[in-house]
């Protein structure tokens, strides 16, 4: 027996006994069928929200559902970590590989070694910037450019309906050149730019993180005071820093400054509806379904889409938030 046949035993077995002791809620009710056998290698980004937890969780449910063999490596908020998991997959000879890369640039070399390998490769989530158009099977993500278009849009009509002639706006982005924070910007500013009231006072990096987001916020309210209207936020994590500091300056948040978050998960939807944050932009991260179903397709020689982007929508304080269901994350 060779080491990638020995490894997808132990993961199959592993695989079994999680199912063995899993509760029925871990199971679905709909098993995909599945006759094609499979190892999966899968490099995440880290932990850095509820966000990427409950992505992660999709993903090995899905491979569980499938019946597929999942290597999972978590690189902790690491460029370098993601690119030594991909060498070790390539070493394990997997079937497919998938990962979400943390920031867009440096993945060319990796890349042509997976190529070389044979190894067909889906990004998960981020996109990579790359001169070359061969070194990926497909994206399975959000299209967070239309996410930063909604979080643009709803400002406005807001600006409209409390009739506001002057909208100062701080932005606190993702993680410096990830995908996310480029067309989150990107969107968002395209969305307001003929709008003549709208004026971005500063972007700063918060890096998808509670803390920074926290940290950003005091930043913000020492230089700008009580003239920041409204805090564009890249994500949930650092709302709710964001919302920690505006309370400690005895501000009300989603009153006396608008708050407007994107991802959507169970914490936010919740401020949502107790008014402290005023518009949530869904990014979801059940990614897992489309990703096993692409993989089984590629280790078939198919052909795949070469961009898959979920539905997303809006949660905000002009709708009635009353029948939202959990969501998961
Ligand atoms: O790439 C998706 C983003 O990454 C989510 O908005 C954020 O919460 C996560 O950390």
């Amino acid at each position: 027996m060779n080491s990638k046949q020995l490894l997808k035993k132990i993961i199959a077995a592993f695989s079994c006994l999680t199912m063995m002791f899993c509760s029925p809620a871990c199971t679905s009710g709909d098993k995909p069928q599945n006759d094609t056998e499979l190892l999966l290698g899968f490099s995440q980004i880290g932990s850095e929200s509820a966000w990427r937890i409950g992505n992660t969780n999709d993903i090995e449910k899905q491979a569980q559902n499938y019946g597929i063999s999942l290597m999972f490596e978590n690189a902790n908020q690491n460029r370098e970590n993601q690119i030594a998991a991909i060498r070790r997959f390539i070493a394990y000879k997997v079937d497919v590989i998938a990962f979400s890369p943390i920031v867009e640039d440096g993945w060319d070399n990796v890349l042509t070694e997976a190529k070389d390998a044979g190894i067909p490769v889906i990004l998960v989530d981020r996109d990579i910037s790359t001169d070359r158009t061969d070194l990926t099977a497909c994206l399975i993500g959000a299209d967070f450019y239309n996410e930063g278009v909604m979080a643009g849009e709803y400002l406005i009509r807001k600006a409209d309906a409390l009739g506001l002639e002057e909208v100062n706006i701080v932005e606190i982005t993702g993680t410096a050149n990830s995908t996310p924070m480029r067309q989150r910007q990107a969107g968002f500013a395209d969305a307001i730019a003929s709008d003549g009231r709208m004026h971005i006072l500063e972007s700063i990096d918060g890096d998808f993180i509670k803390s920074r987001g926290a940290e950003c916020m005091r930043t913000l309210l020492e230089e700008y005071g009580d003239r920041i209207d409204v805090v564009y936020s890249h994500n949930d994590e650092m709302t709710f820093g964001a919302i920690n500091e505006i309370e400690a300056a005895g501000l009300v948040p989603g009153r006396d400054i608008i708050i407007i978050s994107i991802d959507g998960g169970q914490e936010a939807i919740d401020i949502l509806s107790q008014g402290k944050i005023n518009c949530v932009v869904e990014c979801t991260p059940m990614l897992g379904r489309e990703v096993m179903e692409t993989a089984i397709r590629l280790k078939n020689g198919e052909e795949v889409e070469p961009v898959i982007h979920p539905q997303e929508r809006i949660f905000s304080d002009e709708q009635d938030l009353s029948n939202i269901g959990p969501r998961g994350y």
